[in-house]
């Protein structure tokens, strides 16, 4: 097994902004190698014929009319798309529902018995739902939430572990035609309430706890928390997930204001019809980081995100009815929403939940559920393909994985070692692999393989989903042809695209099109080699990408600040053999602090801020930061440092001495 500890090389490049280029991906493009699909899968795929290309390049807004097509519609739309940039309507006119489509209407045909969420509990409790029982415990919870007050247009908070009342929760919320905003349970109490306040949410959905390395996670504390003083919030909904109310304390109990999941749904009738909506009325908010340190609310609609998330769905992982479909990403992600929730509901798949860690009891657990459940389709990350690799293949050896017939991954680059580990350990040489690049903005994936179709080149997300335009522009807005490096930008709407930021219109024109006026811009860096493949590099700005996780600088820079014992601060992501990129924060300390037990005094105050995933891996004290004449931190420098590189152009520093100290101070540290 090779892993580079250091894959990500950084290519010169002419703008202030560096682009970083996977090493081995060089080393790739020079090897040649590639993967044509097996043909056995190619006979049986559900796209084998790349006219599908040109045809979606013929017109692409009747391309994705046809798919809107597939789903089922109250009213339809008057007019495709309604293109005023930079916001686009789908499917103007048209009327329908997001939960008709992913339960009823499979309800009304003939999956009414089939198996639609098979919830696997961390300490080995598995619940299976039909599509009927589905129906059943999400009308009556969307009777509750009425009971409740919720009404169309208010916004639900969700956070909860991944048990299947998660999936149930959306899609109540979304019967009724309330907007869901689902915060992943890892997040702080802050992070919480700051997302509930952006969201004005009148109602928030979670559970007692959830199960996480064998530990519990207490969410309804920190919700108490989190809606402690002036709120927004009347209601608390609270699934018993742990123990009763006597074996496990879920916080304070509000009289008015808290209900048990088990006291109210039960009771409520099942028969509640699903609210019409139209397309462009909102299904969700989900709140990623920027680059500043305030999140953003992702705007995502009805019948655009429907139609994009249930075509690629279909076409990208090849469903099939008896496919056992599991996609181990948290439903508080995107890649929830669009490839647990709603793109595989709306196609009527079976659908595989996981609450807990993938190494509880042992290492061996996600193959154990592949064996167990028979999955068909696995859809995760880079980042957890990377620890099954460090873990070794006697892992997934010692499982029966002859189920499996194709695999995803999603959230970052992946390096070609871990993609041939994947191929080989996982899909025994006979499942092909969809690398597939999409953001929480696109709603769905926009670059991927086509499996029965596609030649693939390991480290490579290979070519735009039919219909869509991924170009690359230079540093000075010029569209780059052939074989070049530069910024990927989209050139034209697709359905499942984001409609804005909540609430602030300045701030989505600032951050998506005012880098290139008038075009989309993703915030990735990506090359195009000789044979047209597209290589995606990260990205470009002042995001991080930990473990698949999108942290801010700034936000973690703000948490740091945030302790009484730090004056400043500056935070970088550094290359990393498993997460892809790891939190390395620099910090200058108040005058009056000192002590190593402070290190991790403020490693833990910025995972209490924000959540364990933005906890700096390293934290390093120093007595100054590397600065421009004008003030501004060099993180350039620092990311130099901090990999072990020759520095970069320092001549703008203002005080040149203090990056040699800072990398004396830092080697003494890493040795
Ligand atoms: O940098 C790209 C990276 O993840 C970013 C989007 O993050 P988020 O909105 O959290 O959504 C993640 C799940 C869709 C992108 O800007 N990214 C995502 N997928 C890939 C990727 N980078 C390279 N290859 C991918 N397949």
């Amino acid at each position: 097994m090779v892993t580079r500890h250091r894959w990500l090389k950084e290519i010169p490049n002419k703008s202030s902004k560096s682009l970083y280029v996977p090493e081995t991906i060089e080393a790739l493009l020079s090897e040649g190698r590639s993967f044509p699909p097996p043909e056995s899968f190619s006979i049986q795929a559900n796209v084998s014929d790349g006219s599908i290309y040109e045809e979606a390049e013929r017109d692409y807004v009747s391309f994705w009319e046809k798919w809107a097509e597939r789903l089922d519609w109250h009213t339809k739309w008057d007019q495709a798309l309604q293109w005023d940039p930079p916001y686009a309507k789908w499917f103007v006119g048209g009327k329908l529902n997001a939960c008709f489509n992913c339960v009823d209407r499979h309800t009304d045909g003939d999956l009414s018995e089939k198996v639609a969420i098979i919830s696997e509990g961390e300490p080995g409790d598995v619940r299976t739902f039909t599509y009927s029982e589905v129906k059943l415990e999400v009308a009556r919870l969307a009777n509750a939430l009425k009971l409740l007050g919720v009404k169309k247009g208010d916004i639900v908070c969700i956070y909860m572990p991944m048990v299947a009342e998660l999936a149930f929760a959306m899609l109540a919320c979304t019967r009724i035609g309330a907007a869901h905003t689902v915060v992943f349970g890892g997040f702080s109490a802050d992070a919480l309430r700051e997302r509930i306040a952006d969201a004005s949410a009148v109602c928030v959905i979670t559970a007692d706890g959830g199960w996480r390395r064998g530990k519990v996670v207490e969410l309804k504390k920190t919700v108490d928390d989190a809606i402690a003083g002036a709120t927004t919030v009347r209601n608390v909904l609270t699934l018993r997930r742990i123990g009763d109310s006597t074996a496990f304390n879920a916080g304070t109990w509000v009289v008015g204001r808290d209900h048990w999941w088990h006291e109210l749904v039960t009771k409520e009738s099942s028969d509640c019809p699903c609210e019409v909506m139209d397309s462009e009325d909102l299904l969700f908010t989900l709140y990623t980081s920027g680059s500043t340190g305030k999140p953003k609310g992702i705007v995502h609609t009805t019948g655009g995100y429907l139609t994009g998330t249930s075509a690629t769905f279909h076409c990208i992982f090849d469903h099939k009815p008896s496919d056992i479909y599991w996609c181990t990403a948290d439903c508080g992600w995107i890649t929830g929403h669009s490839y647990v929730v709603y793109g595989p509901m709306a196609n009527g798949a079976t659908v595989l939940m996981y609450e807990g860690s993938p190494d509880t009891p042992d290492k061996d657990r996600f193959w154990k559920i592949v064996e167990k459940h028979k999955v068909t389709i696995l859809y995760t990350a880079p980042t957890a393909i990377r620890t099954f690799m460090k873990w070794g293949e006697q892992f997934p050896g010692n499982c029966d994985l002859s189920s499996l017939r194709l695999l995803g991954t999603v959230g970052e680059p992946i390096n070609p070692e871990a993609w041939v580990w994947y191929w080989k350990h996982i899909g025994n040489e006979k499942c092909p692999i969809v690398d597939t690049w999409w953001q929480t903005e696109t709603g769905q994936i926009l670059i991927s393989p086509l499996p029965g179709l596609t030649r693939c080149k390991p480290g490579s997300a290979t070519h735009p989903f039919p219909g869509i335009k991924a170009e690359l522009f230079s540093e000075d807005g010029h569209l780059l042809e052939g074989a070049k490096g530069g910024y990927l930008v989209l050139t034209r709407p697709w359905p499942a695209m984001l409609r804005g930021l909540y609430n602030d219109h300045d701030r989505y024109v600032e951050t998506y099109w005012s880098r290139f006026p008038g075009v989309y811009f993703t915030g990735d860096g990506a090359k195009r080699d000789d044979d047209g493949f597209l290589w995606l590099l990260g990205r470009v700005d002042d995001v991080m990408n930990v473990a698949g996780h999108r942290i801010s600088t700034m936000e973690v820079e703000s948490a740091l600040v945030d302790h009484p014992a730090v004056a400043e601060a500056a935070v970088i992501g550094r290359s990393h053999e498993v997460k892809g990129q790891a939190i390395s924060a620099f910090v200058l300390l108040r005058s009056g602090f000192e002590g190593d037990h402070l290190v991790g005094e403020i490693r833990e105050h910025v995972a209490s801020v924000i959540g364990p995933i933005a906890r700096p891996d390293d934290l390093f004290v120093c007595a100054d930061l590397p600065k421009t004449r004008s003030g501004k931190i060099m993180r350039r420098l620092l990311r130099d440092i901090a990999e072990g590189r020759a520095l970069g152009d320092t001549t703008t520093l203002a005080d040149s001495a203090v990056v040699a100290g800072l990398r004396q101070q830092y080697e003494h540290l890493e040795s």
